[in-house]
């Protein structure tokens, strides 16, 4: 299977819970496939989702100083001078990530100084790593895309299979989502649609879509007395997969059908 996901929103809709959850029911479904949750938000907090140990803490690539110099030829923390543009990578998924029942973290942390269009060895490095992830590799990649989607470049985010843009049934949060809209069609993300999350009631599924017209629904999320209790108890939510409830379900099946 190849399907490329990205998973975007306004703070603190439910991102990083969405993501872990379809990244561990693909991979509870497809045993044979390889699925690679892919954590490009500067707070990285994916690993909890998944129930990856966070006592022994997992190096960003941005930070991987020794390998990004190796492989660029520069010295992180350098701008200007002369370096590859397009270091090997291929061996980096693999490398640095960790497993936990069939889904591999990376987390690609963020570059610190410069901006978007700072041309540094880190930038390069997780760029490079992007397009490979997303355009070289037959494998399942959901990616937890904090608030915006600037990691993706011009040419990786036309073969991402969908950005799935999450909202709450509020006001502000339809508000970003406009804004990543817009923002995903102008990098060129064909496929954009929105996943109503914490829904309380038909009323509140009703406001999302009333005020999305032209939006594809994926589908809505109830809000969830499993997730805020384990959220309270630093644990994964529904840690036997096979509990999920059945709109999530429906909707990754729905995500996997995607493949093409
Ligand atoms: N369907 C749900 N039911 C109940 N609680 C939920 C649900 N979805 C998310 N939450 C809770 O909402 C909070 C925010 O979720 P999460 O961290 O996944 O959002 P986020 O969009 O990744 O946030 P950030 O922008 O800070 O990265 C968490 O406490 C999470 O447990
Ligand atoms: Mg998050």
């Amino acid at each position: 299977m190849s399907l490329k996901l990205a998973v975007g929103g306004k703070g603190g809709v439910g991102k990083t819970t969405i993501t872990s959850l379809i990244a561990r029911t693909i991979a509870a479904i497809n045993t044979e496939t390889k699925v690679i949750a892919i954590d490009a938000d500067p707070v990285a907090n994916l690993a909890a989702g998944l129930g990856i140990d966070e006592t022994k803490p997992i190096t960003p690539v941005s930070e991987l100083s020794d390998l990004i110099a190796e492989r660029t030829g520069a010295q992180p923390g350098t701008m200007g001078g002369f370096f590859t543009l397009n270091p090997k990578v291929d061996d980096i998924p693999d490398r640095f990530s960790i497993e936990k029942d069939g889904v591999k973290l990376l987390v690609m942390g963020t570059v610190q100084q410069g901006g978007s269009g700072c041309i540094c060895p880190e930038s390069t490095i997780l760029k490079a790593l992007m397009n490979h992830l997303v355009l070289a590799r037959n494998e399942v990649i959901v990616m937890d895309m904090e608030a915006g989607v600037e990691h993706l470049g011009r040419a990786t985010s036309g073969s991402v299979d969908a950005l799935i843009v999450v909202v709450n049934p509020g006001k502000r949060s339809r508000v970003a989502a406009e804004k990543i809209r817009k923002l995903g069609s102008d990098i060129g993300i064909k496929n954009i649609i929105v996943l109503g999350n914490r829904v309380k009631s038909e009323e509140d599924k009703a406001l999302i879509q009333d005020s999305m017209p032209g939006y594809e629904i994926l589908g809505f999320l109830p809000e969830m007395d499993e997730i805020v209790a384990s959220d309270r108890e630093g644990r994964r939510p529904f840690d036997d997969i096979e509990t999920i409830p059945q709109e999530l379900k429906e909707i990754t099946e729905k995500l996997m059908a995607l493949d093409a």
